[in-house]
């Protein structure tokens, strides 16, 4: 393989499956036991804020236990042994990449871990229960905390600096993501753009399958240490 010098990775839910964490839209995902509009979205917080912080309070429990896997610790590895510039962007709100110890992290659509208060602002880590009651550590006002994460409506986290890596990068690598919520999806396209070279790993074809120039299918814990080593 030739050598790169500027790679960006982008990771899913897929990337987490193995690790025990649901995916969204697998047939038994997150999105077929809730409704987007429900749980995921500033209007619904508006309208019932005590069952979207329980939806993630369930999701911060699940996130708290779980341990990353063979593919999160060869990303870690690809990133600590490659001569190159690594940069990874991930969808994910889990903790599981920075665990496996990954560091030049993006979390384009937040993080389960931390929390925001909608009054003042202030982002602070948080493992326990959200509720209206709770008042912010920082302004003391209650009915503001929310989890730091992107909902659908709102503009993921650090775009810019995204899209400049993006626009930069020799290769892009997608991994575990089904390609169906932009902006994530559209990255690809700013990769090829670039002149990357640009590579699906993944369980399964995804929508934007046909945009890459390589696809690798399979697990990630079997798919991503293999292409790793290929690289290193
Ligand atoms: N190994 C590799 N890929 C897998 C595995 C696995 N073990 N298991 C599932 N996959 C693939 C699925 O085939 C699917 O293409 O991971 C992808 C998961 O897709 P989604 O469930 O849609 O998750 P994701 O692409 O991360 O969703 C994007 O949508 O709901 C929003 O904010 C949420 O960040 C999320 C975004």
């Amino acid at each position: 393989m030739p050598e790169y010098k500027r790679i960006v990775i982008l990771s899913g839910a897929g990337l987490s499956a193995e690790s025990g964490l649901s995916t969204f839209r697998d047939k038994d995902g997150i999105w077929a036991k809730h409704k987007i509009e429900d749980v995921a979205t500033p209007e619904a917080f508006a309208r019932d804020p005590e069952r979207v912080l329980e939806f993630y309070n369930t999701r911060r429990k699940g996130a708290a236990g779980v341990k990353p896997n063979a593919a999160h610790e060869a990303l870690a590895r690809l990133e600590r042994e490659h001569p190159g510039d690594v940069l990874t962007v991930t969808q994910n709100i889990d903790p599981l990449h920075e665990m496996a110890g990954t560091q030049r992290l993006i979390h384009m659509h937040g993080e389960i871990l931390k929390k925001l208060c909608n009054h003042c602002g202030a982002r602070e880590p948080w493992e326990n229960d959200l509720s209206t009651v709770l008042a912010c550590g920082t302004c003391e006002k209650k009915g503001g905390l929310r989890p730091d994460v992107v909902w659908f409506g709102e503009m993921p986290y650090q775009m810019e600096e995204i899209s400049r890596a993006l626009g930069a990068c020799d290769l892009f690598l997608s991994i575990g993501t089904s390609g169906t919520v932009y902006p994530a999806a559209g990255f690809v396209m700013e990769a090829r753009n670039a002149g990357a070279h640009t590579v699906e790993l993944n369980l399964e074809p995804s929508e934007g399958a046909s945009m890459f120039a390589q696809a690798v299918h399979g697990p990630a814990t079997k798919v991503v240490p293999a292409f790793v080593d290929g690289l290193l």
